[in-house]
């Protein structure tokens, strides 16, 4: 495994980490989710990441219990505020960041998360309070660094721009071979700021895995035929994207590894890019992707893949 450094933090992160949404406490079972997190520490990944809103709490009550035992700073802990815990917390205002970041502390059974992220951006509290209770939770020791999911480059800014607070160190947008949205403006914003991309849906949800055949039904044990687990699934499981990723497959063979694998180096080539945050229902899965980290591969044939995912036509 391979480590960079995360923005301008003194963190470095495994190329590799392990996400727990819709899989740990909701989709798949807890012997299941407890093997991959110690699966992930064997292959050296040192960076979890998890939210509040995963299960309701689930996945952080799980990962509480599953990382009991484990020296502290041997892991580098991340999770989440924003999403709707309930009809009346939600959002970014400073008494709901002193909730829920308390309620993640209790259910994570720790003192302190590693990085606190702004599941997105809240249009309904001022930037500068939601910044500055950030920074006394830092300044508390509850928190060691700030980071945003999916914000806008405008917002990203106006964030830089506020004197006396804390400074972001990762952005958690999505990013793969499928979804290029954030090189246009949020990367090189974030490149020139010492904030570094930690991305979610690197396979987008397992299809990029190439398990998914045209004209066939999904594997059974696959997220796609998960009742828990493939209702946000709809962009990526359609047959224009299945036969896409069926062509790009020759050019991971040709790279001599698998379609996961290349899917990931290519999210890897970019240097912003700290760690891509994989799902995994199996530690097999974990292991086959870690092997992603440190890959050369032939800029050639990522220039073929990224032509062929150009072709796909709009949802
Ligand atoms: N910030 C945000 O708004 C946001 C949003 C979404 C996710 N996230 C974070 O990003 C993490 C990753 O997202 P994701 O789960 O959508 O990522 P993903 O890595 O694109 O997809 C994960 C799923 O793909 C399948 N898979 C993984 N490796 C495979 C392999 N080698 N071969 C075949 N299938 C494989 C598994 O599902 P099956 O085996 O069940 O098919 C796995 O659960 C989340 O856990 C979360 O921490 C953040």
């Amino acid at each position: 495994m391979q480590y960079r450094q995360l923005g301008d933090s003194d963190l470095t992160v495994s190329e590799i980490s392990l996400g727990t949404w819709l899989t740990f406490g909701v989709g798949i079972e807890r012997e299941k989710a407890i093997a991959s997190l110690n699966q992930a520490f064997d292959l050296g990944i040192n960076f979890i990441d998890t939210a509040n809103a995963y299960g309701y709490g689930a996945a952080e009550s799980l990962l509480g219990e599953a990382l009991k035992g484990r020296p502290r700073d041997s892991y580098i802990l991340g999770t989440k505020v924003f999403v709707p815990m309930s009809e009346t917390d939600y959002g970014l205002s400073r008494a709901q960041i002193e909730k829920q970041l308390d309620a993640s502390l209790k259910r994570l059974n720790t003192d302190y998360v590693d990085l606190y992220q702004c599941h997105r951006y809240d249009v309904d509290t001022p930037l500068e309070e939601t910044m500055e209770a950030l920074s006394d939770a830092v300044k508390a020791g509850k928190v060691r660094y700030i980071g945003f999911s999916e914000w806008s480059p405008k917002q990203i800014q106006a964030s830089l721009d506020l004197p006396g607070v804390e400074k972001f160190v990762s952005s958690q947008p999505q990013y793969s071979l499928l979804w290029r949205r954030p090189e246009k403006a949020v990367i090189p914003l974030c490149a020139e700021n010492g904030i570094s991309q930690i991305v979610w849906s690197p396979l987008a949800q397992g299809v990029l895995s190439g398990k998914y055949l045209p004209g066939d039904t999904p594997p059974q044990d696959s997220r796609a035929s998960s009742d828990k687990m493939n209702r946000q699934m709809g962009h990526w499981n359609r047959p224009e994207v299945i036969e896409a990723v069926h062509r790009m497959k020759p050019l991971a063979d040709e790279a001599g590894v698998s379609m996961a694998q290349f899917a990931l180096a290519w999210v890897l080539r970019e240097p912003n890019v700290a760690s891509a945050i994989v799902g995994v229902s199996r530690p097999e899965q974990l292991a086959a992707n870690a092997a992603a980290s440190g890959l050369k591969i032939d800029p050639a044939l990522f220039e073929k893949a990224e032509a062929i995912a150009a072709e796909i036509p709009r949802a």
